[in-house]
């Protein structure tokens, strides 16, 4: 079974991670499949709206570690970079449905989708510093654009879970509904979008997201030069390592692997 499906009802597409079992962690193969899935919608004349959701109780755990500590995304063409170019190419509305975990990518993506749904069971989460990392997909100004400075920091920087309702107050997330109303919600808003005038639809977005691109762009490349080098380092190794075995990381130990370089 693929782990990224996709239906199309009328001029509405469907995108569904498809790997409930590791909670969507994204590895590189589905980070490249879902950015041609964008990329073909961007071009499809039969597609006007795009619906993100996910299988299972959880919307993305973020990378999957072990596919990262294999393949760490580098300064150029990456699987990560494919999907945020794809994203952020896409000219037509974009409607995620967020439910259960949102974890890293699972959530800074989220800042380039048009409308964002969260069932009240979301838990959103930037654990970049707590993984020796730094923030991606140029969340480090779309995340304070649209919460200011205080609140992204805190969300950074503290990289603790917040809540639905939290994401809406930030700018997040467009409306928080019961788990059991999300796809209703969702399909609802998809169905209103692809009723309108699809050429106007398409302008407008680019309007409203022409000022943006060059700061997300450049965010992009200034988030890579550090991402590149510290994904690389004894410290992340270290994190993963350990979430892979089930422990707590012994940043004693990564210092020692470092100095004995
Ligand atoms: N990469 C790879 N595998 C992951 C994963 C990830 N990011 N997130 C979850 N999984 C796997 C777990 O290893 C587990 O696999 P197993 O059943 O073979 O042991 C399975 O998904 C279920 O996860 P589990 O941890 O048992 O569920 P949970 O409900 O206790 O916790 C999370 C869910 C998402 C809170 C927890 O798994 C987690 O913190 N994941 C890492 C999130 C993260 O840091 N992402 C950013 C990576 S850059």
């Amino acid at each position: 079974m693929s782990e990224i499906l996709t239906e199309t009802k009328g001029s509405i597409l469907r995108v569904t991670v498809n790997r409930p079992e590791k909670k969507n962690a994204m590895t590189s193969a589905m980070y490249n499949a879902l950015a041609d899935v964008f990329n073909e919608a961007a071009k499809d004349d039969d597609v006007s709206v795009v619906i993100w959701d996910a299988a299972g109780d959880s919307f993305s755990a973020g990378n999957d570690i072990e596919d990262f500590l294999k393949n760490p995304p580098g300064q150029g063409e990456s699987p990560q970079a494919r999907l945020g170019e794809a994203l952020l190419n896409l000219d037509k509305p974009v409607i995620a449905a967020v439910k259960g975990v949102a974890i890293g990518g699972g959530t800074t993506l989220l800042t380039h989708c048009d409308f964002v749904y969260a069932g009240e069971s979301s838990k959103f989460k930037l654990p970049f510093v707590d993984l020796g990392l730094v923030p991606e997909f140029g969340s480090s100004w779309s995340l304070p654009a649209g919460s200011g400075y205080i609140r992204a920091a805190e969300l950074f920087l503290l990289a603790q879970p917040f809540s639905a309702e939290v994401a809406v107050e930030i700018g997040l997330v467009t409306q928080v509904v019961p788990d059991t109303e999300l796809s209703e919600t969702v399909t609802q808003t998809a169905e209103k979008l692809a009723a309108k005038p699809i050429g106007a639809l398409r302008a407008t977005k680019k309007l409203l997201r022409q000022s943006s691109r060059q700061q997300i762009d450049q965010a992009i490349e200034a988030e890579l030069e550090q991402f590149s080098s510290r994904v690389r380092s004894a410290e992340v190794r270290e994190v993963f390592t350990a979430f892979m075995e089930k422990r707590k990381p012994d940043f004693a130990k990564a210092k020692e692997a470092a100095t004995a370089k």
